[in-house]
């Protein structure tokens, strides 16, 4: 299920200071389910050894051309044959250049020229080096001739100086290679989601809210990222970092989310209602902190809009995935609201089952029935519920322009 489960990948590590971050980067290849074969150069082994990638990837490490270990002495051919891609991060000034000019005098550089299978390369190097015009030059080439270049980051340099040449960080590289991978089920389409719980206020410190987390919500806009959609998330307040690739504004109150919806609609093919909206807020916020003297309280509350219906409702509406959260007849109710919100797909589970939880058991609900999925993880199951309105999203577009 996830893009990288069942890929054999090379990560190579070349001699730079962010060498470091490869043994990161590798781990977390692995924990996204990829078999990670480390291919050390000369420079790279000054700064990280091959124990700790050999740990790190459970493979052994190959650093030389010769290594006997390989039956017939054709490392360079053998581990890329059957490899899905080979990584470079950090790739040095150095090895891009001799990859531009199919320089083969090692391990690393011979294995490029030799393969058939795509090349990522993550540049690290001091922010004079990258701007030199010789390596402006030879990034042009490389992308040219196919090979991807993921970053360089900017920031504070080993050497003290500040600019671009930083190794992307191995969380960001990890999911670069990720995406790399993952099914372009939406490329050219814009997807708007909100997600989270909304924050309504009754005073200056207090307000209403409620227990989402907003997992589900982020988890969904990440897939739609990985599958090549241009992401707007409208966020409720979270602990959770904008996910990779996605445009996030955040927002407080249910007005204010549907505010930050109806500005970032225009030419929106999907728009996917995760967040947990407070059906009602308090008529009016108090200008200073309520002082519990005052002895009862009554807190007199109004209806919000309803975000999604409200979408829904407009003649150019996107593809509407709602959700339903129910401790009850699930059946009824997320079908119910499908049908009465106007929405294509409405993706319902027993609040019991999920909220607050990292997995959750679900069923899709469209115009063709109820599909019930396998109980998962919020990132597998956001993957399926991408691909499922994916499979209905081109025919939905096609009725709307009357094409
Ligand atoms: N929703 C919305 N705006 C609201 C309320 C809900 O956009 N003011 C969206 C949610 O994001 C979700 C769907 O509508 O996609 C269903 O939300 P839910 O809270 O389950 O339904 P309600 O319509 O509020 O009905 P009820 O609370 O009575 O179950």
């Amino acid at each position: 299920m996830n893009p990288l489960e069942g890929k054999k990948l090379i990560v190579a590590v070349t001699g730079g200071v962010a060498a470091y971050k490869a043994a990161e980067l590798v781990r977390l290849l692995g924990k996204a389910g990829a078999d990670v074969h480390v291919v050390l150069t000369r420079g790279g082994a000054r700064f990280v050894t091959a124990v700790t990638f050999q740990a790190l990837s459970g493979n052994p490490v190959w650093e030389d051309l010769w290594d006997a270990r390989m039956p017939n002495n054709m490392a360079h051919i053998d581990l890329s044959r059957d490899a899905d891609a080979i990584v470079i991060a950090p790739a040095s000034a150095d090895v891009i250049a001799k990859l531009v000019h199919g320089l083969a005098d090692d391990l690393l550089t011979t294995m490029c020229l030799a393969r058939d299978c795509p090349l990522l390369v993550a540049p690290a190097m001091n922010r004079q080096m990258w701007e030199h015009p010789a390596t402006r030059r030879n990034v042009a080439c490389l992308n040219a001739d196919g090979a991807v270049v993921l970053g360089p980051d900017a920031g504070e340099q080993a050497c003290g100086e500040t600019g671009l040449g930083r190794l992307l960080e191995p969380e960001a590289l990890c999911e670069q290679v990720i995406g790399f991978f993952a099914p372009k089920l939406l490329a050219g389409r814009k997807v708007v989601l909100t997600a989270g719980p909304t924050f309504e206020a009754i005073d200056p410190v207090r307000g209403i809210t409620n227990i989402s987390s907003g997992k589900m919500g982020y988890a969904l806009a990440l897939a739609c990222a990985r599958a090549g959609a241009q992401v707007e998330l409208v966020s409720g307040p979270t602990g959770l970092a904008a996910p990779a690739g996605v445009h996030r504004t955040a927002v407080n109150s249910a007005l204010q989310m549907r505010d930050a919806v109806l500005a970032v609609l225009p030419g929106t093919d999907v728009f996917v209602g995760v967040a947990a909206v407070a059906d009602y807020a308090p008529a009016s916020v108090a200008e200073h902190k309520i002082k519990k003297t005052q002895g009862e309280m009554v807190v007199t509350l109004t209806p919000n809009p309803d975000i999604i219906a409200e979408v829904a409702a407009r003649d150019d509406a996107p593809f509407c995935v709602g959700f339903a959260a129910e401790s009850q007849d699930l059946d009824r109710y997320a079908e119910g609201k499908r049908q009465a919100k106007k929405l294509q797909l409405v993706v319902g589970n027993l609040v019991q089952d999920g909220m607050g939880r990292d997995d959750n058991q679900i069923i899709l609900y469209d115009a063709a029935g109820r599909h019930p999925l396998p109980r998962a993880h919020k990132s597998v199951l956001a993957q399926l519920i991408v691909e499922h309105f994916a499979s209905l999203l081109a025919a939905y577009l096609e009725a709307r322009t009357g094409v």
